[in-house]
């Protein structure tokens, strides 16, 4: 029964935003078959791309190389908010709307941790409750930042549209690890012992 309701709760999430743009890739077999699972195939390919030869068909090494790259993403798009914070170039609210975005980033860069902790000990008896703990964990990243975007609704300017631009590609990325989350959970235990 919890192995349902999470399969729910992880379509509902991974399925919610849809405003990506992403570069057209060629990869090989194994990251498409991975990917296709994905809402963003592209930038699904692009960014797992170079785990095809360890992860092969293996929906749990997936599963962390989907939370590990959503961690390296985040924390470079976290690197450059502090960049703008430190060139003070934004100003009245949009740097309001700023410092609450590098709060949200924390904590999803908090949020993403938890996450692999879980996945990288992942074991028969505990699969569906610890995959439940992985998706609460990665969902609540995923609400950090849709806040940060919510933060600079309706504000102009170039600054403004590259900041949300990588907010929301890192929104993308997060989004693509969910499915690959819900994929080794539709798979279940018996992919643990897989090669
Ligand atoms: C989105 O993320 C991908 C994968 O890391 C990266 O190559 C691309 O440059 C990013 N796009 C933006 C707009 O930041």
């Amino acid at each position: 029964m919890l192995g349902v309701t999470l399969v729910l709760k992880l379509v509902v999430f991974a399925w919610v935003i849809n405003s990506c743009t992403s570069v057209s890739v060629e990869g090989n077999s194994y990251v498409r078959e991975a990917c296709s699972v994905t809402r963003y195939q592209d930038l699904c390919v692009h960014s797992l791309a170079s785990f095809s030869t360890t992860a092969k068909q293996n929906p749990s090494i997936w599963a962390r190389a989907g939370v590990s790259v959503t961690i390296s993403e985040t924390k470079s798009v976290a690197q450059y908010l502090m960049k703008v914070k430190s060139q003070s170039s934004m100003r009245g609210r949009n740097q309001m709307a700023l410092n609450d975005c590098i709060e949200c980033f924390q904590d999803a860069i908090d949020n993403l941790h938890q996450s692999l902790g879980v996945l990288r000990k992942l074991n028969d008896p505990s699969f569906y409750a610890q995959l439940w703990d992985v998706t609460t964990w990665l969902s609540a990243a995923m609400t950090d930042q849709d806040t940060c975007l919510d933060g600079f609704d309706g504000r102009k300017g170039k600054d403004v549209k590259l900041l949300l631009a990588k907010v929301s590609n890192v929104t993308c990325i997060t989004s693509n690890a969910l499915a690959l989350v819900n994929k080794l959970a539709t798979t279940g235990p018996e992919s643990l012992n897989s090669p």
